[in-house]
């Protein structure tokens, strides 16, 4: 481990070159991001103010780390997931002199013990993926809420909590709902994780999607990608769902729903996306064939219940790299894909870079309202706030454009014939 006292604590400093290299690439698929970066690099609005992150340390989120440098930011981080630091990235994020505290295969200790470095240099802005920054603040560091101007939230789990945390009066600064905008929930989460996750569980098993029965539970944003991007590689899709609406949605797709238990004794491979824990239990690994694989791809590891697999299990033992084999005790054998942590981040590389490109775009600007409300002297509340219209729409033309479409416009006939409600057929 290589680690310089408050500065850094990273795996292998060694590493720099490589993960200067990996964000570079990553800057190249990012022209949203990187569009603001010239746009704010001279004016610097962040000066003076300081982030402290906790968000998956992938070369993409290196890409908006240094956006929010090259804008005038103090910014300290660590990641939101113990498996999932890319320690190159972290490495290159050190080396150029950015406080990171991140490495991967770290344990919950070690987690906490790196959101309490970022908090030593006393953040203006929080920003989290999964609130666990939020939390630490709010419960263990309460001395520092009044410096705090506000924070953003990157993930659903994340968004769920602190509404809640809102509602009983808990929350003490305002935090603006990046997960809820339409250009990070409509992409990220559904194109993002659809596509990532397949790519950690074929990275961890490398077995042939085409012909298996898939089990995606949940079918919200994440399961949705999922499940169409596993039928596009030719496996028969089952949902599994507690919401009716979104069982049908499944249906009208064309995939099978059926509940857990009757999945549990026909699937091959099980993914679960629903950000709620005890998805998979005890009876369900009991059902499961010979072979099964079982992975998550919702924010905590809680949704696969590995206590209830240890209990059932007789041995165990890495067969490949993020890849376990659980041998029952009648000689079934479970595979348990990055020890239930987000399989996309662990086994692969998280997001690619295009879809992070929006996400981190609301990132960016979210931060930057909060610094102008408190420079215009404009009071937020401690509550949850949803990003603008306006600003999904710009960010997303910005990267139309990027991809080179163009859309057409209404005319002011049309604009003036969509409010006439004397207008009939
Ligand atoms: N892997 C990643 O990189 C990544 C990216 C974005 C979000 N996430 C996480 O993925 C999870 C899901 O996010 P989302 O945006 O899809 O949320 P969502 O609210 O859009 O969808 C969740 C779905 O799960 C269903 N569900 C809840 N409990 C269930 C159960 N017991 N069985 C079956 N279905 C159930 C809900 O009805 C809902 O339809 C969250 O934890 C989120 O933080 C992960």
């Amino acid at each position: 481990m290589d680690a310089k006292p408050g500065i850094y604590k990273v795996k292998d400093l060694s590493l720099a070159k490589a993960g200067k290299l990996r964000i570079e690439w990553a800057e190249s698929r990012m022209p949203v991001l990187t569009a603001l970066r010239e746009k704010y690099r001279k004016s610097k609005p962040f000066k003076g103010f300081k982030i402290a992150g906790c968000l998956h340390v992938t070369k993409e989120t290196a890409v908006l780390v240094k956006t929010f440098v090259e804008a005038g930011a103090e910014v300290s981080w660590s990641g939101c997931n113990p498996l999932s630091t890319q320690d190159d990235v972290a490495a290159a994020l050190a080396s150029d002199g950015i406080p990171i505290f991140a490495w991967h295969g770290m344990n919950v200790e070690e987690f906490y013990w790196c959101i309490e470095e970022t908090l030593k240099f006393k953040p203006n802005l929080t920003l989290d993926d999964g609130a666990d920054l939020i939390f630490t603040v709010h419960k263990k560091h309460p001395e520092l809420i009044p410096n705090v101007i506000g924070g953003t939230e990157e993930t659903t789990t994340g968004v769920q909590r602190l509404r809640a945390m809102a509602k009983d009066g808990a929350l003490k600064y305002p935090v603006i709902a990046v997960n809820d905008a339409e250009t990070k929930w409509d992409f990220d989460n559904v194109y993002g994780t659809g596509q990532s996750t397949l790519d950690g569980i074929l990275r961890s098993t490398s077995v042939l999607m085409a012909g298996k029965n898939v089990v995606v539970a949940g079918f919200g944003h994440c399961g949705r990608g999922v499940s169409l991007r596993a039928k596009g590689l030719g496996a028969n899709v089952i949902v599994t769902e507690i919401k009716a609406t979104a069982a049908l949605k499944a249906t009208l797709e064309g995939f099978r729903v059926m509940t857990m238990d009757e999945a549990a004794k026909i699937g091959d491979i099980f993914i679960t996306a629903t950000g709620v824990k005890d998805v998979i239990v005890e009876r369900h690994f009991k059902l499961m064939r010979d072979g099964a694989i079982i992975c998550n791809t919702g924010h905590y590891d809680c949704e696969i219940n590995i206590g209830d697999l240890n209990k059932v299990k007789k041995s165990v033992r890495e067969v490949r790299a993020d890849n376990e084999e659980y041998r029952m005790k009648d000689g079934r054998r479970i595979y348990l894909l990055a020890k239930g942590r987000l399989v996309n981040l662990a086994a692969a590389e998280g997001h690619p870079s295009e879809v992070m490109d929006m996400s981190f775009a609301n990132q960016f600007m979210s931060q930057l309202r909060l610094v102008q409300s408190r420079k215009n002297g404009s009071r937020m509340e401690n509550k949850v706030y949803d990003i603008s219209t306006e600003q999904d729409q710009e960010i997303a033309g910005v990267k139309l454009r990027t991809m080179g479409y163009k859309i057409d416009s209404l005319t002011k006939e049309q604009l003036k014939y969509i409010d006439d409600y004397s207008a009939g057929t």
